[in-house]
């Protein structure tokens, strides 16, 4: 599949999307304090997406039965919200995706319930930073491998690894478009990155091995080893002067 350009019409409605996604991610953020359950924070997004006029589009994607992940801890990925109760000290990553008017945004926060130890606050600041680093090489002319080698550099200067087998996308007339954008590198390969891509930059990053499993409930990524883990991620538009994040707050 070729990778599609976003005309300046479909970027705007992308940039609607993204800002009832931040809008909800935000008050998820907000709402996520120990004893409430990640079922209580799906209903709160699915509730809220819709009042904003979007569609929440991982619902029913290739059968996901809700509107957003909640992954707890050891938990990296795709955690199907449920009877869980967030503890003081959680590191929780939220993981939202909105469709408006036939374009889609994906983004995600990771963040610690209450007050975390300095690992996990560490981790917090890591994942976000390794977006940024990334982000930087989101510019035309560049290529994917740049942003991939970008966020592996920042994610081993801070003592993280990468965490294998999960990468951002291509993102815009659907959830997942071509091409694939690593988070490793090496840098001065793949793809030449052109103005009018749309894509996800999304780092998830372990404070153990980078190896991970997936719950017989086919969805649910955790660590192998059990470590802590976090994902951080926004819908970017490369524009002719850059990056724009389009799922900004
Ligand atoms: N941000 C996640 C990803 O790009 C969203 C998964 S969609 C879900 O893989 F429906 F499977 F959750
Ligand atoms: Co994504």
């Amino acid at each position: 599949m070729p990778v599609v350009l976003k005309s300046a019409r479909e970027v705007e409605l992308m940039r609607v999307a993204g800002q009832i996604a931040a809008t909800v991610l935000d008050e998820l953020e907000q709402a996520a304090r120990p004893g409430v359950t990640t079922a209580g924070l799906d209903e709160l997004a699915c509730a809220r997406i819709r009042e904003l006029g979007g569609r929440p589009a991982f619902l029913g994607y290739r059968g996901y039965p809700a509107c957003i992940c909640t992954s707890v801890n050891e938990v990296v990925l795709h955690g199907i919200p449920g009877k869980r109760v967030l503890r003081e000290g959680d590191l929780l990553s939220l993981d939202l995706g909105v469709e408006y008017r036939g374009v889609f945004v994906d983004a995600a926060v990771s963040l610690i319930v209450g007050r975390g130890n300095e690992l996990a606050q560490r981790l917090v600041a890591a994942v976000e930073g390794a977006f940024r680093a990334g982000l930087e090489m989101a510019v035309p002319g560049r290529r994917l491998g740049d942003i991939g080698a970008a966020i592996e550099a920042y994610a081993r200067l801070q003592g993280f690894s990468v965490i294998e087998g999960y990468a951002g996308h291509g993102i815009g007339l659907a959830l997942h478009e071509e091409p694939t954008v690593p988070n490793t590198g090496p840098a001065g390969r793949g793809m030449r990155l052109r103005p009018g891509m749309t894509v996800s930059i999304e780092p998830m990053l372990s404070a153990g091995r980078p190896e991970t499993v997936v719950a017989s409930d086919g969805w649910t990524v955790s660590m192998r080893d059990g470590s802590l883990s976090a994902h951080y991620e926004h819908t970017v538009w490369i524009s002719p002067d850059g990056p724009v994040i389009l799922t900004a707050r």
